[in-house]
């Protein structure tokens, strides 16, 4: 039945605006080939959640909403092509990552806010079978999808609700380019080719540095997710842990740097932080790159989860990092975003 729906009455179906940026993913889907999945029954459902640490409470609204191409067919037809579009994407970098609309918050049923969650679990035992199939251990295949649980955790933390926060960074973790190793996230990219190539040096600036910086050298993305402080033996362990990842499962033949494009690497930071906050040890790992993009929005997110124009009387004035980005922001002064970078310990 699914196939056989077009793109319009997919939208008409789940009801969404024309030209909005949901009609445009369903638009982008219809370009895709059906995958040829077969829906999961809820008990194979319940246990992919299980084995993805999704709460049970959560896993149980994840599993009474899950598509079928009978009962919900425009459901099935955006989870089967947004999992092949995933599918086909496995462990390529390069890939065009697409449009990932946003279904976080009370504007959005149950079933919406699960969409991503659903497209995850079609996905997950691919993305397990890509990393086994390089010989990455089963127990370090699996966390590569932590994102799953986390990013659901964010959303019931802002919104009280079972969704899935930020789904379109999830995706990169069901494709294979991400993996947990300790108190860090890495992503393989090739530099200013991937969509998730940083702010980075200039091509002179390139050249002069030679291997490692130039256009199209591969790279590592360093990212930290919200997991408890980042305590720096944390770090260094897990810096150690990358080199010797990808050293083995993903070897290349010249100079690789780890780059990392965070809020948390913004030098003004350490204007309020004392000298042993775990920012500012984070921070002097890496050699910052000239430029970055305005940061305001990325710490009102990071920070408080509060979306850009929030009122800044609202927010909680707690700890000193958040008295920090609300006496920065009230004197008119704005936050940066910049690049780092680092060489992984060798293997
Ligand atoms: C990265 C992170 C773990 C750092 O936390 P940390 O280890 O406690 O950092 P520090 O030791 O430098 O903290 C210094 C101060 O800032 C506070 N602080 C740090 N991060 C905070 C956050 N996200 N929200 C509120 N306060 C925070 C700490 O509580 C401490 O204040 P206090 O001494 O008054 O208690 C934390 O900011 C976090 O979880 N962030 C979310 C994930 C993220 O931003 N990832 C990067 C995406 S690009």
């Amino acid at each position: 039945v699914s196939t056989e729906l077009d793109a319009a009455q997919v939208i008409a179906l789940l009801g969404f605006g024309p030209g909005s940026r949901e009609a445009t993913y369903v638009e982008e889907l219809a370009d895709e080939p059906p995958a040829g999945l077969v829906p999961l029954s809820s008990r194979q459902a319940a246990e992919l959640l299980d084995q993805l640490k999704v709460s049970p409470a959560e896993a149980a609204d994840v599993v009474s909403t899950l598509p079928d191409p009978e009962r919900t067919p425009a459901w099935w037809w955006c989870c089967e092509r947004a999992a092949g579009r995933l599918l086909r994407a496995m462990g390529d970098p390069d890939a065009r990552r697409g449009t990932w609309p946003s279904f976080e918050g009370p504007d959005h049923d149950l079933a919406r806010r699960c969409h991503f969650v659903h497209v995850a679990l079609l996905v997950a035992p691919a993305t397990v079978s890509y990393f086994e199939g390089l010989g990455v251990p089963p127990g370090l295949s699996w966390s590569a999808l932590d994102d799953v649980a986390r990013h659901m955790a964010i959303h019931r933390r802002v919104f009280g609700l079972t969704g899935m926060d930020a789904a379109w960074w999830v995706t990169l973790c069901l494709r294979g380019e991400m993996v947990d190793l300790g108190r860090l996230q890495y992503n393989r990219f090739n530099l200013e080719v991937s969509e998730e190539s940083p702010v980075w040096y200039l091509p002179e600036e390139q050249e002069k540095r030679g291997e490692g910086f130039r256009k199209g050298d591969p790279s590592v993305g360093v990212h930290i997710p919200e997991s408890g402080p980042l305590l720096p033996a944390l770090v260094s362990e897990s810096l150690e842990m990358a080199g010797e990842f990808f050293a083995r499962y993903f070897p290349v033949s010249q100079r690789r740097v780890a780059t990392c494009m965070s809020w948390l690497l913004d030098p003004q930071l350490a204007e309020y932080l004392p000298e042993g906050s775990n920012i500012v040890s984070f921070q002097r790992r890496f050699e910052l790159v000239p430029g970055g993009y305005l940061g305001d929005e990325d710490v009102l997110q990071f920070v408080f989860r509060s979306p850009a124009g929030v009122d800044l009387e609202t927010l909680s004035q707690k700890t000193t990092l958040e008295r920090a980005v609300v006496t920065h922001l009230r004197a008119g002064r704005h936050w940066q975003v910049p690049t780092g970078w680092l060489d992984l310990p060798a293997a």
